[in-house]
Order: structure tokens, then C-alpha cells, then sequence
């Protein structure tokens, strides 16, 4: 499971708690990870009361209410609101996952949220996703073809073909895998992490591309893809449900047979 780790050298202390409107009957609490790094000042954690009949269902309805509402230097990322853009990735109650997608319902007691763990932070629960990036590019996450394609079509699959990218193009990039993965918190260096190795999958399993060989030669290593050790906190805490611990495993295989 993946639990909440704070940054590097914080300690965070208690900050302001901003009651609930008078009169509000259905209060739950929300403590929210808070840290500018404009003031200088230890990260503290600001509580938050909340009227949920005034409020939407999901913990990002919640986020944007009290950003609009009482306190708009609260920092945090959201674009889509429903799951697709990956941008609202954050530790909801110990786990990393789409604030989007999380009812606060599903959370117990006062609602504890948090950066994605062991990541430099921007501000409050703004991660920094620089490292991740670069690793993102480092794999060319794009199709890869000498052959120009057909002059009048697409470049075509058979359906067992396009059956193969199934559990892998539905990656959002959100990063809760990366972030719940030990491995990549102490090797994050020089591992690629279970977000970065699933979009590398997701190519070398495309019947169209043309630099399979290539692209498997790229994650020989020790390091880059290695470092996975199976223990699967990125399948669990994925919020689209995708297996990429399978996907690396898929890896492996490929640079196996290739050598058979
Ligand atoms: S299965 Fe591999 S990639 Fe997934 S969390 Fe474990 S070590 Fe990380
Ligand atoms: S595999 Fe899942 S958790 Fe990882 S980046 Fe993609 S959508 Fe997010
Ligand atoms: S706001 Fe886009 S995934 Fe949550």
C-alpha cells in the first residue's frame, strides 16, 4: 500500500484550522499539506471545515470549494474533472490517487491530503514532475517508423494487433505508480518507475513501430528497468486500474526471448 512520506527534511507542524460556516450540519474536516516556498517556513498542515451538503461529492469538489471560497493560496493541480487529464494526482488517505475520483465518502474521518510522496514540491500539492518528465522523453513515447505509411490509409493493425496495446494506452500519466513505487524512491534516479516503463511497453508492443529492437537494447540495464522488485504497490494504487508491474514483467520476457 502506498503510504504518505514526507519530502525530504520537512517536519510539519500544525497550521490555521478555518471553521465550517454557522449552521453547517454535514462538517467533515480536510488537513491539507501546505508549504510555500516563498516564506521559507516548514511545511504545516491547514485543516479545513467543510458543509458537504454544500459541497460536490468528489475530494477535488472540495479542494476547488475551499480555494474559492475561504482560501485561494491553496495550490493544486486539476484540468478535466473526470479522470482523464492526470493532473489532479495527490495522496488522498495514504493513497496516491485522482482527487477527481475519490468520493469523500470512501474516506473515514477527517480527510488527510498530501503531495505525491517522495517527490520535491513545488508548492502545497504542487509535485515537482521534472525528473519524471525526463524520463518520459528518454523512451521516445511516440511511433517510431522507417516505412512511409500507406498513401491512402493509416498505418493498420488486425485486431489481435490493436488487442496488444489494451491495459497500456489507457495510461494517463498521473504518476501515482511512480510515486508509490519504493524502488523509484530510492532509485529514482536512474530507474525509469513503472509510469515511464508502461508507455515504454506500450511501444515496443505496437505492431506499427519499428524500432522494437532498439527501444529494448534502451532498457538493458541494471538501472532503468531492473530495479523492479515485484512488489506491486503501482498496480494497486493505479486509478485506472492498470497492471504496470505486468507490463515490466512483459519487458523482461521480450529481452529474454530476444536472446533465446
Ligand atoms: S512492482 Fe515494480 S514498479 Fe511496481 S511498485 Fe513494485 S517495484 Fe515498483
Ligand atoms: S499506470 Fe496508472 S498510476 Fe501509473 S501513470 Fe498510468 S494511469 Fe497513472
Ligand atoms: S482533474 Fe483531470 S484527472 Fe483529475
Amino acid at each position: 500500500m502506498a503510504t504518505f512520506q514526507l519530502p525530504k527534511n520537512s517536519k510539519v507542524s500544525v497550521g490555521k484550522t478555518y471553521p465550517a460556516e454557522a449552521g453547517a450540519k454535514d462538517v467533515r474536516s480536510f488537513k491539507i499539506y501546505r508549504w510555500d516556498p516563498d516564506t521559507g517556513e516548514n511545511p504545516r498542515y491547514d485543516t479545513y471545515e467543510v458543509d458537504l451538503d454544500k459541497c460536490g461529492p468528489m475530494v477535488l469538489d472540495a479542494l476547488i470549494k475551499i480555494k474559492n471560497e475561504v482560501d485561494q493560496t491553496l495550490t493544486f493541480r486539476r484540468s478535466c474533472r473526470e479522470g482523464i487529464c492526470g493532473s489532479c494526482s495527490m495522496n488522498i488517505d495514504g493513497l496516491n490517487t485522482l482527487a477527481c475520483l475519490k468520493p469523500i465518502e470512501d474516506v473515514k474521518g477527517d480527510v488527510k491530503i498530501n503531495p505525491l510522496p517522495h517527490m520535491p514540491v513545488v508548492k502545497d500539492l504542487v509535485p515537482d514532475l521534472s525528473q519524471l518528465y525526463a524520463q518520459l522523453r528518454s523512451i521516445e513515447p511516440w511511433l517510431k517508423a522507417d516505412t512511409p505509411p500507406p498513401p491512402d490509409s493509416e498505418r493498420l493493425q488486425s485486431k489481435e494487433e490493436r488487442a496488444k496495446l489494451d491495459g497500456l494506452w489507457e495510461c494517463i500519466l498521473c504518476f501515482c505508480c511512480s510515486t508509490a513505487c519504493p524502488s523509484y524512491w530510492w532509485n529514482g534516479d536512474r530507474y525509469l518507475g513503472p509510469a515511464v516503463l508502461l508507455q515504454a511497453y506500450r511501444w515496443i508492443a505496437d505492431s506499427r513501430d519499428e524500432h522494437t529492437g532498439e527501444r529494448l537494447d534502451q532498457l538493458q540495464d541494471p538501472f532503468r528497468l531492473y530495479r523492479c522488485h515485484t512488489i506491486m504497490n503501482c498496480a494497486r494504487t493505479c486509478p485506472k486500474g492498470l497492471n504496470p508491474a505486468a507490463a515490466i514483467g512483459q519487458i523482461k520476457l521480450d529481452l529474454v526471448d530476444r536472446e533465446g
